[in-house]
Formats: C-alpha cells, structure tokens, sequence
C-alpha cells in the first residue's frame, strides 16, 4: 500500500489532492460524479463578507492550452457558506480549505475571525487579479503581503495558507513576506494576468478586458515557481498551475510542493481530481515508490 498522506502545517490530508478555488463551486455539482472523501481536501470558491455578483458577463473565454477568467469573485456570502456550504461538505471525510477574499485587511480578519475552526485551513488570496480592490494589490507588495497576513493570522483558529500571485518580478519576495507575518503554508500559483481580442469585433472577449489565465499554458510558469519558493522556505507548499494528469502532480511534487490543487481540469472533466489520483498512484507504483514523500523536493537540480 502506497502511502498518500501528506502534512499540511498539522493538518493531516489523506492524499495530496485538493480542488482549487473556484472551479469546484462548492462540491454540490460533481459530489454527484464521485465521492468527494476521494479528495485531501476542498478548496472552496473565494468568500466574502457579504454576497457579491461578480463581474459583467463573458467572464469566462478558452484560449489555446488554458482559459482566461474574470468572474470577480461572486460568491454568496459569508453567512450562506456557514450555514448551507460547510455542514454540506462535513458529511464528506475530507478536509475543508476556506479561500477568503475579503476587499480590506480588516474584511478578511473579520471573514477569518468568524470560520474560527469550522474548517480545516483557511487560504488567504492575495492574488485574485480580477478585482479593484484586495486581492492581487495585497499580494504584489511584499511590506502589504506580510502586514495582512499578520493581522489575519492573528484572527485565525487554524492554520493560514497564503495564496501567491505570479504577477510579480520575483515571486520569491514575496513568500518571504508572507512567511515573516506568520504564514503557516503557501499555495501558488493564482492565475497570470492576460488578455485575449476577437480580431472581428475587435474587442476583448471578456467584459472585464483582462482575466486570468489558467490551464496547461501556465504550468511551466507555475512549476518553475514552485521550485523557486520551496529553495528560500521550509513552508509546505501547495502547487498549482495547469495539473491535467497524474505525471503533472508529480511534476509539482519534485519541484518542492507537499500537496497540489487541481482546477481548470475540473471545467474540462467532472473526474479530473479523481482521475488524476489514479494516474498519480499508477506513477509511483510504476517507479516502485511506497511514500509519497520520496518525491516531495526530489528534482535532480543540474
Ligand atoms: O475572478 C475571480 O473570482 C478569481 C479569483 C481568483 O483568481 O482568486
């Protein structure tokens, strides 16, 4: 029996494989594909203090190896998530990662303070880049990236990821901050600004003009800083970026991330995480390797 559980800053995931926020709404839809206790985790859709719309449709264009997407973190609310999403995700034995999104330092302590230990882990984005305010300004400057972080770790009753933009010269910096104001794990990377236009109309093919883009084109990007960040921080990382196969999950694993996120491949596939869970016990099974571990950090750097 291969050995699959991976540590979490103390929280134990049975395997490496969390959805990531925002392209698994909350379970409901594909926990009528698989059960979702095949998951480490559940990273749910970004939550705000109260309900937001999110942005003017097309919110949502594919583009060759990826999708851009600007859908301003609509989401219900805080309130809904405690009442109808976490006890709907408690009947599953999986873990329940809370990404908050809050537009001020202090909407995300107070979003942080309310959770208190309903989920397992929370994860701070500071790298959205689809909105005016928060999101991807906190986490491109790193004095603001550890201010908030702190301020938010002080609100919290279980351990805090910070979730890192690419959209940054060196994303290194950046680790550092949010290790200093008292991260007890990372998770990168959130998706790299981009643009696409319809040649005919000649405008953009999102509403927002600009979007975030995701899938298998980023995930050379996303890998290179995986390993980045895993050189200068003994942090448990989550990678993500482009994970469309189990060989993708190893691939993050030997760049340094203990656990990984699967999204985009979740809009393409409703089995993408449980699929890609097969091939990647089939990898280490096919290497004869019977922990996981032996590939956390193992590249064979040149
Ligand atoms: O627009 C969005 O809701 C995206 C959020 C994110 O990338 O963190």
């Amino acid at each position: 029996m291969i050995n699959l559980e991976v540590d979490i800053a103390g929280v134990k995931l049975k395997n490496p494989i969390i959805t990531a926020s925002g392209t698994f709404a909350n379970g409901r839809e594909i926990s009528e594909y698989y059960d979702l206790c095949e998951l480490g985790a559940v990273c749910v859709k970004a939550i705000t203090l109260e309900p937001r719309r999110g942005n003017k449709p097309p919110r949502i264009a594919e583009t060759p190896s990826g999708i851009l997407n600007s859908v301003g973190l609509q989401n219900a609310g805080l309130a809904y998530f405690m009442k109808y999403e976490i006890p709907f995700l408690r009947k599953y034995d999986t873990k329940i990662i809370a990404n908050i999104s809050g537009c001020t330092i202090e909407e995300n302590c107070e979003i942080a303070k309310r959770l208190g230990n309903l989920v397992d882990l929370i994860e701070l984005n500071v790298s959205c880049p689809n909105v005016k305010e928060g999101g991807v300004a906190f986490g491109t400057n790193p004095k603001i990236t550890k201010e908030i972080t702190k301020r938010v770790k002080e609100n919290c009753a279980v351990p805090l990821i910070v979730k890192l933009s690419p959209n940054v010269t060196d994303i290194k910096e950046i680790a550092k901050a949010a290790e200093e104001g008292g991260a007890d794990a990372l998770s990168l990377i959130n998706t790299i600004l981009g643009m696409q236009i319809d040649v005919n109309t000649r405008r953009p093919t999102l509403a927002n003009n600009t979007g975030g883009l995701s899938g298998p084109a980023v995930k050379p990007v996303a890998v290179r800083m995986a390993w980045e960040v895993s050189s200068i921080t003994d942090l448990p990382i989550i990678g993500m970026g482009g994970i469309m196969s189990g060989e993708d999950v190893a691939e993050f694993m030997l760049a340094g991330a203990t656990a990984v996120a699967v999204g985009t491949a979740n809009l393409v596939n409703p089995t993408a995480c449980v699929d890609i869970k097969k091939e990647f016990i089939n990898y280490l099974d096919e290497n004869n390797i019977d922990d996981v571990h032996e590939i956390i950090k193992a590249v064979k750097i040149f």
